[in-house]
């Protein structure tokens, strides 16, 4: 039978994700999401999907400062990164960026995939902010903080406040693993062939862009900004579900009664909202929130919360799909790496619908 968007198909065993098919909701190596999400740093969240375990203090000091270590890009990068245009979309240039950095430091020669992971989480916040401050260097904290203190500080070149440093980490473990998401699924395929790390990673970054997956936090934001307030945005919504348009931010392949993570993400996007007296934001989404529900039977994914958190902690918008790369690299790392200890090439079949078999006609009797 045809399982058009490969629905329901069960294509690799995994010991890194479940998504809730077992009954045992979303865990990351058995450990429940919205326990990581609430107790531990991305930092440990990172260490877990990539290394197997969770670490102990020391590991995740060690684990820290080498992260701290590897931000820095070799200058031909930041050169590299200074040549793009300004007006470039930041997805853009961090595949440019995975890409270039495989150019410059190979996978093999003393380089193993264990390095690479560390070199990737490491490194791609540097090519991001880098490009955002017009190919400045980021330098290092002094003290190895975790990545969301150390984005923040360096996006806005102040000290962050720590409500936005707590909802960031927080939204970084839960964008960091998700099974066989399409992203992911594009990292294993590229994978099966016994490409290479950054080969794979590049797949991966170029099928989460797009607004059915990662890309739905920006337009979900894009979307609810257009609203002044919660009566507008009734108005507006309604009609553009009589246009059969869709609502980014809404819907999901796997979870048709909830997405577990976006609990977890509205309630850092009212706090956010409270704290900095927002009244239009976290309203206006509440109502499209509850028109998507009455109106289609549909609930709020990852993204449509993150939005208004993200914009509340002061991110921009472009900002918001590669952040989810900062983040899900972890995941895409962990999948690279199960994906070859187990390998096969992933090579699907389609059912032919195209012309009969036809007499192939030479270009001078076609006329
Ligand atoms: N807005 C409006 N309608 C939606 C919708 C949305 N966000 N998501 C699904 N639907 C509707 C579809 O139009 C379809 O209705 P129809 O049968 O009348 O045509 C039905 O629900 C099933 O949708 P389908 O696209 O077949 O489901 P899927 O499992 O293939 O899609 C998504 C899952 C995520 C691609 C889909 O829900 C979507 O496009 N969401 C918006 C993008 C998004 O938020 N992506 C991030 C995912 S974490």
């Amino acid at each position: 039978m045809l399982a058009t968007g490969l629905e329901g198909v069960v294509a690799a065993e995994t010991a890194i994700a479940t998504v809730g098919q077992e009954s045992l909701g979303l865990r990351y190596r058995g450990y429940s999401v919205v326990d990581l999400a609430e107790g531990a740093s991305f930092e440990e969240v990172a260490y877990l999907l990539v290394h197997g375990e969770l670490p102990g203090r020391q590991a995740l000091e060690a684990y820290r400062e080498r992260l701290a270590a590897l931000r820095p890009l070799p200058e031909a990068l930041y050169a590299i990164l200074r040549l793009l245009p300004a007006d470039a979309h930041p997805m853009d240039v961090l595949r440019t960026g995975c890409s270039a950095l495989g150019t410059l430091e190979p996978e093999g020669a003393g380089r193993d995939q264990y390095a690479i992971a560390d070199r990737l989480v490491a490194a791609l916040p540097t090519m991001l902010l880098a490009w955002h401050h017009a190919g400045r260097s980021w330098v290092p904290h002094a003290e190895p903080s975790g990545l969301a203190h150390s984005f923040l500080l360096a996006l806005h070149e102040r000290e962050p406040d720590p409500l936005s440093v707590r909802m960031l980490d927080a939204s970084l473990i839960l964008y960091a693993e998700h099974e066989l998401n399409a992203s992911t699924f594009a990292a294993r395929v590229t994978t099966s062939t016994l490409s290479d790390f950054y080969s794979a990673v590049c797949s991966a970054i170029g099928a989460l862009r797009g607004p059915l997956h990662g890309g739905a936090n920006e337009e979900a934001m894009r979307l609810i900004e257009r609203f002044p307030d919660p009566d507008s945005a009734e108005r507006g919504i309604s009609e553009m579900l009589r246009c059969r348009e869709r609502i980014m931010g809404f819907g999901h392949r796997i979870y048709k009664h909830g997405d577990p993570r976006s609990p977890l993400m509205k309630s850092w996007s009212h706090r956010l909202a409270e704290a900095s007296g927002d009244r239009v934001l976290f309203p206006v989404s509440e109502r499209i929130e509850a028109l998507m529900w009455r109106e289609k039977g549909l609930h709020t994914n990852l993204d449509f919360y993150s939005a208004s958190a993200y914009r509340l902690a002061g991110i921009p918008t472009p900002l918001f799909t590669p952040l989810f790369v900062l983040s899900r690299i972890t995941g895409w790392a962990a999948h690279i790496i199960e994906q070859r200890a187990h390998n096969r090439l992933i090579r699907p079949s389609a059912a032919y619908v195209g012309p009969e078999p036809r007499a192939f006609v030479p270009i001078e009797q076609r006329g």
